[in-house]
């Protein structure tokens, strides 16, 4: 093939203007001018790129990206000839250090994240990738590590992370005890009430508990997100958790003449996080009692569908949901129906957080509903669970 045959050729392989005139790797028949793009390409990486060579004594530094310099402040007569542990500090007793060195001795590729230290002794954090070159018959050549550091980020999730633990502690904390101390104002504790006092503390006993349920909400959220929620698993009877969640939400109920109807169909004892199945049944009860008409009736059912399951359903005669939004109903920060101006708006994390929560327990969540005809929400989860915790940090 001619060159300019061969250019053309490589011109209608490539898709889009601006890389007609790249030719494609594999095309480039030299072998110098292959090198020269690959070396070209691995200095200008912005991430710091080592190889090293395992045939000479403690696998040493062979090459150095200028992006590696750069991240460390060493140069590169400094640091050709060394092992890469110059990078650590005293602190070596790291669980992706032991990672890492059990990998380069299995020649298997890793990814961790360790604490290294600058020439300058500044601490970076730097999540690295190592990895084995092999060459066509599987021997062992080379190590190639891939440097990125990440210490911005893990300064954020530091902060980030304050924040919350704030928001639990100063925020949490002296919410419930405003919520108690009104409880007790408008048991009377406090001395007796007038009439105008009692619907005060009321008011203010209401909208407390709202804005205590959106920080749990909040914190819950944060905790579901960074894979922390833990489950405490305890024998519990279906119809012990409607009582206790019918038993919160009955006064709001009675507000607007709601009533319940349960009927349970499978009682089984469950392996369950009660506090937390509780919170996954009073948010879909309250969500029916929202969207019900007042003098309506709310249907709470459990059912066995399948072995070893028990199906949690809440049946509104409410406004019903078009199918079209089933899918983002259980997503973060949507509302079931935010132009709905006669609700008060929640987080609209209730659903999403159920969701994860049933999940969790190794169950699912839906909603069958039609625009009219009133919705039911419903959850199953396995009567014995055998979901392995995270645990908390
Ligand atoms: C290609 C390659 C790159 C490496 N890059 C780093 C690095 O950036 N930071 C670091 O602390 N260790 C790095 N290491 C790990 C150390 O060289 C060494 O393997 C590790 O400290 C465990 O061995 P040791 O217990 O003998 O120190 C790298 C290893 C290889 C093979």
């Amino acid at each position: 093939m001619s060159e300019e045959k061969r250019r053309g050729h490589l011109r209608s392989r490539t898709k889009g203007s601006e890389s007609t005139c790249a030719p494609i790797l594999e095309d480039v028949k030299n072998s110098r001018d292959k090198m020269m793009i690959l070396e070209r390409a691995i200095s200008c990486a912005s991430n710091g790129i080592v190889i090293t060579d395992p045939h000479q004594v403690d696998n040493p530094i062979i090459y150095v990206n200028p992006s590696f310099l750069d991240m460390s402040g060493y140069t590169r007569e400094e640091v050709i000839g060394h092992n890469c542990r110059f990078l650590q500090g005293d602190d070596r007793d790291q669980e992706g250090l032991q990672q890492l060195r059990e990998a380069i001795q299995k020649q298997e590729s890793i990814t961790v994240v360790l604490r290294n230290y600058r020439k300058n002794h500044t601490l970076f954090w730097n999540e690295l990738t190592v990895s084995p070159v092999h060459d066509e018959s599987g021997g062992l050549i080379n190590f190639i590590g891939v440097q990125n550091d990440i210490t911005d980020r893990k300064e954020a999730e530091k902060a980030i992370s304050e924040f919350y633990s704030k928001i639990s502690h100063e925020l949490r904390t002296p919410l419930s005890s405003v919520r108690t101390a009104l409880a007790l104002l408008a048991e009377g504790t406090g001395g007796p009430l007038t009439a105008d006092s009692s619907k005060l503390v009321e008011m203010a006993g209401r909208n407390t508990s709202r804005l205590l349920k959106l920080v749990n909400d909040i914190l819950d959220f944060r905790k579901i997100e960074a894979g922390k929620m833990e489950l405490r698993l305890e024998r519990t009877l279906p119809q012990d958790l409607i009582e206790q969640v019918l038993g919160e939400l009955e006064a709001t109920a009675a507000e607007r003449n709601i009533n319940f109807e349960v009927n349970i169909n499978c009682d089984d004892v469950m392996n369950v996080d009660r506090d937390r199945l509780a919170q996954v049944l009073s948010n879909l009860t309250a969500n029916a009692i929202k969207f019900s008409p007042n003098n309506s009736k709310i249907k709470i059912q459990t059912v066995k569908n399948r072995e070893g399951f028990i199906c949690f359903r809440v049946i509104d005669r409410g406004p019903g949901i078009a199918q079209k939004d089933f899918g983002k109903l259980f997503q973060k920060f949507q509302q079931i129906d935010s132009s709905d101006k006669r609700v008060p708006g929640g987080t609209g994390l209730g659903l999403s957080i159920s969701k994860s929560l049933v999940e969790i327990h190794g169950g699912q969540i839906g909603v069958d509903s039609k625009v009219g005809r009133g919705s039911t929400f419903w959850f199953e989860i396995p009567i014995e669970n055998s979901t392995v915790n995270t645990s908390e940090s």
